[in-house]
């Protein structure tokens, strides 16, 4: 069993251990002279099959599913290719209309979730070509599978899963990048700029673990309440439902995850002091779509408060406007709108964490959990 060096619990020394994950995940897979993305001897699919893919379909569990539904965005936006994201128990019973000339990328920390092992025997059996992405060499889904990336987070103990997650959210993107690059979706300087901010992502993922004493005491105030929401929009959105997984998996608190403009279709009926809201509103101003979203937001806070409603923020540096109208508002560095998602889930993690250790809660183990579910 390896060491918690130094940290009460596995699970904190984990969220602890993101910069390095990142960095082990990215820093080899990009060349420091172009700036250019190498996954050839991983993918193992040739440049002409990947060239003529005709879309991409994503199938995983828990977690790593959520990394799928961010994956799905990064994939639209550089690849313009069309993505699917499904839950591994559910993939079969849908009877997908896959085939050749698709990619099926299957997600998984463990390589061992009997769902998603399934889902990908499913999908090669329609023809669809398979790319595992997981975090332990050998497992069953990655020798399977026609090729696999790894993510190099180590081995993650802790029942809730947050290193594997940020860099499941990594690799997506650097396999969007790599598709984008063969496919010249993407132009060569603009395919520079996002390597470089993705090389950029350890060091601000530092700068977020500094804020876990104010997420600490920010949980004493909030301990006690027995359901929250989280909200996000776009590629928010997967980030509010695996913050409020988190809360849920470790605090066994009830947590909903949402999209922030669907809030208005039902659940607003819920808002109201009981029910704190926990909003992703990040914006990256060199994007004019990201910053219609945070003019929504910020609408919606407003509303949201006069349903007197408490408000959590995740917000990006600069964005005062935000503090002005929410009760607790947690700063991230700024990050373009593809890659915000990746430092956006660590307040969360680190929220849903210390709720667990005030309540006195098995952080590691939490009940009715296992690491992997290894029978369908
Ligand atoms: C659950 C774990 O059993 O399986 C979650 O508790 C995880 O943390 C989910 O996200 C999927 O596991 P894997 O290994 O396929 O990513």
């Amino acid at each position: 069993m390896p060491d918690k060096n130094g940290f009460p619990h596995f699970m904190l020394k984990e969220i602890f251990e993101q910069p390095q994950a990142l960095r082990d995940t990215i820093g080899p897979r990009i060349s420091p002279e172009n700036g250019e993305v190498g996954l050839a001897d991983e993918v193992r699919i040739s440049d002409d099959e990947l060239r003529t893919l005709l879309r991409v379909n994503i199938v995983a569990s828990g977690t790593s599913r959520h990394a799928g539904m961010a994956g799905q965005y990064m994939f639209q936006e550089l690849v313009q290719l069309p993505v699917e994201v499904d839950y591994a128990s559910e993939f079969e019973y849908r009877n997908p209309l896959i085939g050749g000339g698709e990619l099926t990328i299957v997600i998984t920390q463990s390589g061992e979730t009997a769902d998603t092992t399934a889902a990908q025997r499913e999908a090669k059996k329609r023809g669809s070509r398979t790319v595992a992405i997981s975090n332990v060499i050998g497992s069953t889904i990655a020798r399977e599978a026609d090729g696999v990336l790894y993510t190099h987070a180590g081995p993650e103990i802790s029942i809730a899963s947050t290193k594997a997650f940020t860099a499941q959210m990594a690799v997506l993107f650097l396999f969007a990048a790599y598709l984008a690059q063969i496919r010249d979706s993407v132009s060569k300087p603009v395919l520079r700029r996002w390597t470089k901010e993705l090389l950029a992502l350890p060091e601000k993922t530092e700068a977020v673990l500094q804020q876990a004493k104010q997420i600490q005491g920010l949980v004493e105030r909030f301990y006690k309440f027995d359901d929250f929401l989280f909200l996000g929009r776009a590629i928010h959105y997967p980030i509010a439902m695996d913050g409020a997984l988190k809360l849920k998996e470790v605090s066994y608190i009830h947590a909903e995850g949402y999209p922030t403009g669907e809030s208005k279709h039902g659940p607003n009926a819920l808002i109201d002091e009981y029910l704190p809201i926990v909003i992703i509103a990040t914006c990256d101003r060199d994007d004019s779509g990201s910053v219609i979203r945070y003019e929504k937001n910020l609408a919606n806070i407003r509303g949201f408060k006069q349903q007197a409603a408490k408000i959590i923020a995740i917000a990006s540096e600069g964005d005062d406007a935000i503090e002005s109208i929410a009760d607790h508002t947690i700063f991230i560095p700024r990050a373009p709108e593809m890659l915000s998602p990746i430092l956006e889930i660590v307040p969360l993690q680190l929220f849903a964490y210390y709720s667990a250790v005030r309540k006195g809660l098995d952080v590691d183990r939490p009940r009715n959990l296992v690491k992997s579910v290894t029978t369908e």
